[in-house]
């Protein structure tokens, strides 16, 4: 485990739970109470992993699903060695949209490969670190589907799988949650958004305090 000065938050959920949103208003929150926040996101939160990013998100055809993990590791290797480490030694927070729960929950139970394994494979590309607190944005998948679909974004290589798949990934990631109930803090993403941040600024309120 690396040392750390910072605050590291990240932000997950399924596509569609309101991440944005409610990352746009922690960190509204907290620059107003002048605090310095990296705002970061995997994948794609370094050069490299912008070029990486486009090609799990972006490219056309089949990418066999081991090899879509490492490319989700590979990100992440290089993001928390170039871009959230050096920041957190500086003291900052972090305030990050996906981390490892993500690979967990749609590499392992999206694409049926070993949970644990996928975790094991991120924790040795990030050196062992991990997050001080997990905001997890908790939605029906179907909810979540009708909110992407009134946006006039294409969808990615993700967000176009089936609810099947997208209902194994809420699964994994409250079954995730359960595990760690010290890093989660679970948000049911069904209620009005200023709610929601309000309990998000009740943790993070704690956690700064600490
Ligand atoms: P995101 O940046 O949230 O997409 P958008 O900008 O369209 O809201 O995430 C991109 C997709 O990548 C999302 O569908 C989840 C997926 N993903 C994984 O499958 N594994 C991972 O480890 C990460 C970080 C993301």
């Amino acid at each position: 485990m690396t040392s750390r000065r910072g605050v590291w938050i990240t932000l997950e959920g399924g596509d569609g739970s309101g991440k944005t949103t409610q990352s746009n208003l922690l960190n509204e929150w907290l620059t107003g109470a002048g605090r310095t926040v990296v705002r970061t996101r995997e994948p794609g939160g370094s050069e490299v992993g912008e070029l990486i990013r486009n090609i799990v998100l972006h490219h056309r055809g089949d990418i066999a699903p081991r090899a879509e993990a490492l490319l989700y590791a590979a990100d992440r290797a290089h993001h928390v060695a170039t871009v959230v480490q050096p920041a957190l030694d500086r003291g900052e927070i972090v305030l990050q949209d996906r981390y490892l729960d993500s690979s967990v929950a749609y590499q392992g139970a999206g694409r049926v490969l070993d949970g644990t394994e996928i975790r094991d494979l991120s924790l040795w590309a990030a050196e062992g670190a991990l997050p001080d607190l997990t905001l997890l944005l908790d939605l029906d998948p179907v909810a979540a589907r009708a909110r992407l679909d009134s946006d006039d974004k294409p969808f990615d290589r993700l967000e176009a799988e089936k609810t099947e798949f997208h209902t194994r990934v809420r699964e994994a990631y409250l079954a995730l949650a359960a595990a760690e109930p010290e890093r989660f803090l679970v948000l049911d993403a069904a209620e009005a958004p200023e709610q929601i941040a309000a309990r998000i600024r009740a943790r993070v309120e704690q956690l700064l305090a600490a």
